[in-house]
């Protein structure tokens, strides 16, 4: 089953075509990076006019890649939300509309499920490739982080009952950001320290300057869902150690200088760093994965399961796999991530998640339509799912399944 996959919830254009969930034959991503860089982050009006334009000529070259004509797709899966409700609008409505003139099934797919099936299939791939002896398995407590991100989810696979006939996988939601996705903060941080967009790709490789032990900036706790995270904090503290001090003039001029030139390479950035600014943004790095990781792991333990899966932009981050794989191994679990193309926006995570809903025969039908916020997963109710273990060692809290998985 050869599935069109179309995504454009943010500031990439992506369209991507793969055969049975599990077989990338072509993945074209335009990014509007270069256009959003110079007003430091991403403009939706800038960008729904930037898909309208890409969005045909993106989806061509998706079928070209393929070695197919777009009629012979078996069906189209577009991201429905969340995200820019402009960007989504432009993507959702050409797909229904060659849905619609290709007589072809059309199935709406979130862009969570998405960035989780990234993993799903980077793995059927790595299999079939004899790069890994097995697949990834479920159920697994998925961190989706991104720049618009961050939530734990548990995903199992479940096979069709009276209760659910059609339903592959169940999607539970255990956290998310309070505030600040974790990639938003890194993006922030980065604007704050003039050092570029998106941030989080000069700060991974700025960090590596840096002592990341320089800056203290305490554990971050949560009340409430333990489960839950936030970054605003740290974002504010990054803030106040750089107001009114001689690293917020290193800043500024480190604006100016960007301003002069178009292209910048990472070691020009780097000369342009002084120790304390390098430390600061080591510090704050290691401290954002210090908590992800944290987080990551406490929901794997309190969820019996022995696998974690990172996906979305900020799993790129190099920090935060050395980190997730050393600390899962450690408590014998099985960390995976997707490479680093299908980590970031793209449509061939979500072809790959809508190939299974157009095999559970979960069909769109002409209503429908984009969702800014669109949830996944209904959230975890504390009374009934999460139960005091009285686990003093561990977490505090066990989450149970909902049944074996298929
Ligand atoms: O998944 P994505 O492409 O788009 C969203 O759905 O948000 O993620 C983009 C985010 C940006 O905030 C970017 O700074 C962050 O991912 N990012 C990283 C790295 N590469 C991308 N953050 C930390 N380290 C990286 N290496
Ligand atoms: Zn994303």
């Amino acid at each position: 089953m050869l599935v069109l996959g179309i995504e454009s919830s943010c500031d990439e254009t992506a369209a991507a075509v793969v055969a049975n969930g599990e077989q990338i034959l072509s993945n074209v991503v335009a990014s509007q990076v270069a256009m959003h860089a110079k007003y430091g982050g991403v403009v939706p009006e800038l960008a729904s006019r930037e898909h309208l334009r890409k969005i045909e000529p993106v989806v061509n070259e998706a079928c070209a890649r393929a070695g197919l004509n777009i009629s012979q797709v078996d069906g189209i899966a577009v991201t429905e939300g969340p995200g820019l409700i402009g960007s989504l609008l432009v993507g959702l409505v050409y797909g229904k509309a060659l849905a619609h003139a290709l007589a072809k099934p059309l199935v709406g797919v979130n862009h969570l499920e998405g960035h989780i099936h990234a993993v799903l299939l980077e793995s059927k791939m790595d299999l079939q490739a004899g790069k890994v002896a097995e697949e990834a398995q479920l159920p697994a407590v998925v961190l989706v982080v991104s720049g618009g991100h961050t939530s734990l989810f548990l995903v199992e696979a479940v096979s069709p009952s009276a209760h659910s006939p059609s339903a592959a996988f169940n999607y539970r939601r255990l956290g998310q950001t309070r505030d600040d996705a974790a990639g938003e903060a890194f993006d922030k941080v980065a604007r704050l320290l003039a050092l570029g967009y998106p941030g989080g790709p000069l700060i991974d490789q700025l960090a590596r300057w840096g002592n990341a032990e320089a800056v203290d900036f305490g554990r971050i706790r949560m009340k409430g869902n333990p489960l839950d995270f936030s970054f605003s904090g740290v974002k504010t503290a990054v803030l106040y150690r750089v107001r009114g001090t001689p690293l917020a003039l290193e800043a500024e001029e480190r604006r100016a200088w960007r301003t002069t030139r178009d292209n910048v390479s990472i070691d020009e950035l780097r000369a342009r760093c002084s120790h304390a600014t390098l430390d600061l943004i080591a510090s704050f790095q290691n401290a954002v994965v210090h908590n992800l990781v944290e987080r990551t792991l406490a929901a794997a333990e309190a969820a019996h399961v022995d696998s974690v899966f990172v996906s979305g932009g900020v799993a790129c981050n190099s920090l935060l796999r050395a980190r997730m794989l050393e600390a899962s191994r450690a408590q014998g679990i099985r960390a995976l991530f997707p490479s680093p193309g299908l980590c970031t926006d793209n449509a061939a995570m979500i072809a790959s998640a809508g190939y299974y809903k157009l095999q559970a025969g979960q069909l769109a039908d002409a209503s429908l339509t984009a969702h800014a916020a669109f949830p996944l997963g209904e959230k975890q109710d504390s009374g009934s799912r999460i139960q005091d273990s009285g686990d003093k060692q561990g977490s505090g809290f066990r989450i149970q399944h909902s049944g074996k998985p298929a």
